[in-house]
């Protein structure tokens, strides 16, 4: 992260309380339908990445200092999360602990739906 440390509970608030949090309110389907994981519809996968809207940007397209999602590299996405999740990641504020809340099967359908570019 290229914040201060001390610049990063302001940055939480900022993100928690985002006026873009309205804008996910209708996840956009990917141009290209993204591999998912044995279970997952493009519906339920919608829902959760609709979750991350409220720190990513609408779609997973940053507008702000957190990092866009949205056609990133499917195994960057997925190596990044595991490392959240398993407290790897030295430069972790909050996905780490909010990674907690997610499965491997939940983990590799969001790497798979945000490397897709949504249609314009
Ligand atoms: C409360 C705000 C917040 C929410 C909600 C959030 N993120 Fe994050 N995310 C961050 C921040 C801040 C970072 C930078 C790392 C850190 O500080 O933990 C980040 C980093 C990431 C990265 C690393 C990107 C990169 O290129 O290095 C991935 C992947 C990621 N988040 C995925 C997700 C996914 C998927 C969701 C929804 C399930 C999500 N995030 C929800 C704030 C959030």
């Amino acid at each position: 992260m290229p914040f201060p440390s001390f610049l990063r509970p302001a940055l939480l608030a900022l993100a928690l309380a985002a006026p873009w949090a309205a804008a996910s309110a209708q996840p956009a389907t990917p141009a290209v339908a993204p591999v998912l994981p044995a279970g997952f519809s493009v519906q339920n996968v919608a829902v959760l990445a609709g979750t991350c809207a409220n720190c990513h940007g609408p779609q997973g397209h940053s507008t702000g200092g957190i990092p866009t999602l949205r056609g990133q590299d499917a195994s960057h996405l997925l190596q990044r999360m595991q490392a959240f999740k398993a407290n790897r990641a030295a430069d972790a504020t909050i996905m780490n602990r909010l990674m907690q809340g997610y499965d491997e099967s939940q983990i590799q359908a969001l790497a798979a739906w945000f490397s897709q570019e949504v249609q314009p």
